[in-house]
């Protein structure tokens, strides 16, 4: 299933986001692509909002793991989020226990995952995010598995 939007500013990427939030299931690992500041970032602001998660402190842009707490319906829900763009090599990536964070059955949402193959065939749903302008930005949602 592939879907695609037209964002025409961070806003409506973080409104894009939080509908399709609305889909993710627990277990959920997220491939988000594009270019530096194509709006991955802000994208995961938009599923962080759906869910209601408290602020974070540190900034991901600075951190290649946070974990957010918010809930659905009640519910508490835990979403993982890296970014993947300093890690040098898979076994550094191992080291942290990247693959043991993404099987704890938690929404995981990965920044710069493309560089790492091994780990393709994790994803279950892939967001790219590409420039199609200063503020505009062609968004492609692609679910990977059921
Ligand atoms: N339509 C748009 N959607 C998303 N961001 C936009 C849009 N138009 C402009 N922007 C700006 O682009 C920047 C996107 O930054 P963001 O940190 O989300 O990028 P990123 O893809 O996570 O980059 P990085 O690879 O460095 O982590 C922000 O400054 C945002 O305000
Ligand atoms: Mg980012």
């Amino acid at each position: 299933m592939i879907e695609k939007f037209l964002s025409r500013s961070e806003h409506e990427t973080r409104e894009i986001a939080r509908q399709f939030a609305a889909c993710l299931q627990e277990g959920d690992i997220l491939l988000l692509t594009g270019r530096l500041g194509a709006g991955k970032t802000v994208f995961m602001r938009g599923i962080t909002e759906f869910f209601m998660c408290s602020e974070q402190l540190s900034s991901p842009t600075f951190s290649l793991f946070n974990i957010y707490e918010g809930e659905l319906e009640g519910k508490p829900v835990s979403l993982h989020h890296f970014d993947l763009y300093r890690i040098e090599s898979p076994r550094e990536l191992e080291a942290i226990g990247f693959d043991e964070y993404l099987d704890s059955g938690y929404i995981s949402v990965v920044e710069w995952g493309e560089r790492f193959p091994e780990y393709a065939s994790r994803y279950t749903v892939q967001v790219s995010l590409e420039y199609a302008g200063d503020e505009s930005r062609c968004l492609v949602i692609k679910r990977l598995s059921a």
